[in-house]
């Protein structure tokens, strides 16, 4: 299977019950693109990217991830599923970071970062212990690898979660809000690990309130209202200067 770090998605709905929550949403994400997300509370932020994940699934329009359909796959005569194991793998290379953490409370950081290599993939522990203890380095983490979550900051639980996330390998990452829960001399040290993230070419979607790093880090900004991408476009360029009202009163109030 391909798997490229690109995004492409045509007119893409999802209700839940008689609650239209995606309007027709196009997304387009280059291989290495750093998109970040903004709008209100509601818009629909969260739930397209659980569409990206594979979480939910879209009622209908084209959604490709890495190349390809999610859950299935097109030949010249018909649409094929995917079976379950064939969508594990798939949803293995796009990984995502959420506001409250997730990690498994019960295992220590280290656990956390093994399980999906191990459990999922079928990974060497031996290799997988190491490859962990390499990436809490990355983090900053290196000497919390018997810690338990509930030991842990908040800002170094998140951490955690990115390097659990990147021990599977994803070509695509995805932040819902990864500073949201945190304190904000939390949200430094975690906004650092993006950027470190960002600058080795990681294909990166973040929903996020925080502008600074959208103005600095991001390559493109999307703002959604009611389910609808108001405006997309250079994330500096819209900042500066927004070209849709909505767009502008919205940051209006966050800035
Ligand atoms: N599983 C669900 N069942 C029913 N309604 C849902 C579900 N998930 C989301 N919604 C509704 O879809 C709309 C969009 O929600 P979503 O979580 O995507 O918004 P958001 O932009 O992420 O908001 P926030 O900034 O508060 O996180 C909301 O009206 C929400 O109530
Ligand atoms: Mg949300």
């Amino acid at each position: 299977m391909s798997a490229d770090g690109t995004i492409h998605a045509r007119g893409i709905r999802k209700s839940f019950g008689p609650k239209l929550v995606l309007k027709d949403v196009d997304l387009d994400i280059a291989s290495g693109e750093i998109c970040c997300i903004i709008g209100p509370s509601g818009s629909g932020k969260s739930t397209l990217l659980r569409c990206v994940n594979g979480l939910e699934t879209v009622d209908s329009g084209v959604l490709k991830v890495n190349g390809e359909d999610l859950g299935y796959y097109e030949t010249e005569t018909a649409f094929h599923a995917l079976s379950k194991k064939e969508i594990a793998e798939q949803r293995t290379r796009i990984g995502m970071v959420f506001q409250q953490f997730n990690l498994f409370p019960n295992m220590t950081s280290r656990e956390n970062i093994m399980a999906g290599p191990v459990l999922v993939k079928g990974a060497d522990r031996k290799e997988s212990a190491k490859r962990a203890q390499e990436l809490l380095a990355s983090v900053g983490l290196a000497g919390f690898g018997d810690y338990y979550p509930a030991q842990l900051s908040g800002g170094q639980q998140q951490r955690v979660a990115i390097a659990r996330s990147l021990a599977m390998d994803p070509e695509i990452m995805l932040f819902d809000e990864p500073t949201s829960a945190l304190d904000p001399e939390k949200v430094g040290e975690v906004l650092a690990v993006m950027k470190d993230l960002a600058k080795k070419g990681m294909t990166m979607v973040v929903v996020t309130h925080e502008m600074g790093f959208a103005r600095e880090v991001s390559d493109s900004l999307l703002f959604m209202d009611e389910g609808v991408v108001v405006e997309r476009g250079d994330a500096r360029a819209v900042l500066a200067d927004p070209k849709e009202l909505r767009t502008k009163a919205f940051l209006d109030k966050v800035l």
